[in-house]
């Protein structure tokens, strides 16, 4: 029968077969895919994969320790990279959405290369057959269909200008969960023993924050954004309907000023956005009807804890015709 232990099985012979006596890196994002691929992978070739976590100072209250936390208990060789200032400073002045993704994507391959050139330094490349380094990536099944993709041998190229790896070294891809969709790979997660806090995160994009503030980001907006976001997050977690929805953005509208007005004195604030939504796979998405009393919560909290956001604003727009993200 095709249960997920005959899967995760299958896979781990099929790396053993394929990576034989190589070795194998992995980014970890944070997110399920990634870190059940990674997963599986060590299960086949134990401490020769690396597992790279790289900071980049735009996640939300506590996350990057609890993740630490989490890879930490799993992953045998656990390379975590903090690199916040060097994605900050790389931000700064830039406010158009896709220049921001540009960025955060540069700085997180140089980020990936250099901790690749400490892995493989010392590895001799092999033309043609037989490479000995190897990338792991969480490709699930809906994103194999979508990219028309076949059978599951690449090779890609290291970009590699950092210096430190060896020169022609070439990757090849190892995507265990090209066959699983989403549900799946959360049952295999389960499986291999996974915390609840890895197989059940909501999805959360990979620029983290940086997309969630609108205008320049800065660290002072991202604590701000952090606090509003951590109450939102809490209260949502104390009515039980984590499960109940796909993801909860909250929107920092950074360069918005609203008048307001508390104790006895005028405000001059900003206004944060909360997008709950509900989904199947993010393509489309419904604006989830939370209670009212939820909601209430998060408004006099977010207003009453966090200074300078004087304003809770919630998004009722369904996708299409608005994105489940703000940028
Ligand atoms: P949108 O905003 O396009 O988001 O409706 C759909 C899903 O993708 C996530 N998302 C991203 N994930 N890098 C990511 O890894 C990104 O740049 C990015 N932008 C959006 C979003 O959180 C939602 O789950």
């Amino acid at each position: 029968t095709w249960t997920m232990l005959n899967i995760v099985e299958e896979q781990v012979e099929a790396i053993r077969a394929q990576v034989g006596e190589g070795r194998a890196i992995c980014a970890l994002s944070g997110g399920v895919d990634s870190a059940v691929a990674a997963a599986i992978v060590q299960r086949a070739i134990g401490d020769r994969l690396t597992c790279v976590y790289v900071d980049h100072g735009m996640m939300r209250l506590g996350e990057t320790d609890q993740v630490r936390r989490d890879f930490e208990e799993v992953f045998d060789e656990l390379d975590v990279v903090d690199a916040a200032d060097q994605f900050v400073d790389a931000l700064a002045g830039v406010t158009e959405p896709e220049e921001k993704r540009k960025i955060i994507g540069r700085e997180f391959i140089r980020t990936f290369e250099a901790a690749q050139a400490r892995v493989f330094a010392d590895l001799v490349p092999t033309s043609g057959e037989g490479e000995t380094a190897y990338l792991v990536q969480g490709t699930l099944y809906p994103d194999v269909v979508e990219s028309g993709g076949g059978a599951g041998t690449s090779t890609i190229k290291s970009h590699h200008n950092v210096g430190g790896l060896p020169d022609d070294l070439t990757f090849a891809l190892v995507e265990p969960l090209r066959v699983l969709f989403k549900d799946e790979v959360r049952a295999v997660g389960e499986q291999l023993g996974l915390p609840s806090t890895m197989v059940w995160r909501q999805p959360f994009p990979g620029p983290g924050l940086g997309i969630r503030i609108i205008g320049e980001v800065t660290r002072e907006r991202l604590d701000l954004l952090r606090q509003a976001d951590a109450i939102a997050r809490e209260e949502l977690t104390r009515a039980g309907l984590d499960r109940d929805i796909w993801q909860m953005p909250v929107v920092l509208l950074a360069d918005v000023h609203s008048v307001g007005v508390q104790g006895d004195g005028r405000t001059y604030g900003h206004p944060v956005v909360i997008r709950p939504v509900t989904s199947e796979d993010a393509m489309t998405a419904d604006w989830a009807r939370l209670p009212f009393d939820v909601l209430e919560r998060i408004s006099t909290r977010i207003t009453n804890e966090v200074e300078a956001v004087n304003r809770v604003v919630l998004d009722v727009t369904s996708k299409p015709p608005g994105t489940i993200e703000w940028e």
